[in-house]
């Protein structure tokens, strides 16, 4: 979520369940005119259950699809794992483009998002998936499993493409290396991976210090954080660590990075707010 520092420590200081509410009573008016007047669409969730960020939902699944397509080679025929899955903001494009030989997987440690996935995606387009899995996070669900010893639950070489939007932007070291060991393992060989994360290098470490917005004062060697007190809030990872340490290390190649307007890039030169990265399992 891009807010103003203070209003983003004040959000991150609410235990989940009092953020969620909090974002619930404030859109609750809005929510309510939309949902009355049929100005939502059954497949766009009310603004109020979209704990996964702000923005306009359903522009910026669309902008996704067109990168996973025109960047990772995306088709329609493809089996697509989406980790992280929210409240369907990556599903809900490509139920029109995925066809009846594709197949969509989701899973993710919120069950009120799984919940609406299913109810509102799953029921009209059964080859969509999702799953609810009992991790912990310290964002969105403290308490709960070791992420870092989680195994997904999927058959070795069952997928053609991976997606992780804004997933290992709130998830710690030991449980991205373990997550990309895992989606090396469920990628058939050849598939791809496309992930976002916030790369810290020596332009966005030079450009961050002229950034009071958006910024990871917190260094812990290899990553860095943006509130001390909740970990997982954002996690901006040393690029060339991330590279070598991670993705080579779990067998992953890294075939396209894509640099975002996070730390102050130009915004019309950029893609997307965090930086892409495009990965391959080889094929041997
Ligand atoms: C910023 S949201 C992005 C959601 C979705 N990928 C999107 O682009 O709209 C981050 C998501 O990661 C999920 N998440 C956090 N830790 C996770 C974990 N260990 N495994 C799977 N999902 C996780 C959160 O519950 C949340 O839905």
């Amino acid at each position: 979520m891009k807010q103003p520092t203070s209003l983003r420590k004040l959000y991150y200081a609410l235990p989940p369940a009092w953020r969620f509410l909090a974002r619930r009573l404030y859109y609750l008016p809005s929510d309510l005119y939309d949902g009355l007047s049929g100005r939502r669409d059954e497949l766009t969730p009310p603004k109020g259950l979209i704990y996964t960020g702000s923005g306009d939902f359903r522009a910026q699944g669309e902008k996704m699809l067109r990168y996973f397509i025109e960047l990772g080679g995306l088709r329609p025929g493809h089996r697509v794992l989406d980790v992280g899955s929210g409240m369907g903001r990556i599903a809900v494009p490509l139920t029109r483009y995925l066809d009846e030989q594709g197949s969509y997987e989701g899973f993710d440690v919120v069950e009120s998002g799984v919940r609406w996935c299913n109810r509102r995606i799953s029921r009209r387009f059964p080859n969509f998936r999702f799953q609810f899995i009992g991790l912990g996070n310290d964002l969105y669900r403290p308490g709960g499993g070791n992420a870092a010893a989680f195994r997904f639950p999927y058959a070795d070489e069952d997928f053609d493409f991976a997606i992780l939007t804004s997933v290992f932007t709130h998830m710690l070291p030991e449980e991205v290396a373990n997550y990309l060991k895992e989606i090396r393992r469920v990628l058939k060989p050849g598939g791809v991976c496309f992930v976002t994360f916030f790369l810290w290098n020596r332009e966005s470490e030079a450009l961050s210090q002229a950034n009071p917005v958006f910024n990871f004062p917190f260094g812990r060697g290899h990553y860095r954080l943006m509130d001390e007190n909740v970990q997982s809030a954002n996690v901006a990872y040393e690029e060339a660590y991330l590279r070598a340490g991670m993705i080579e290390a779990a067998g992953l190649s890294v075939e396209q990075a894509h640099y975002g307007y996070w730390p102050g890039r130009d915004k019309e030169a950029c893609r997307d707010f965090q930086d892409i990265l495009l990965l391959r399992r080889p094929l041997s």
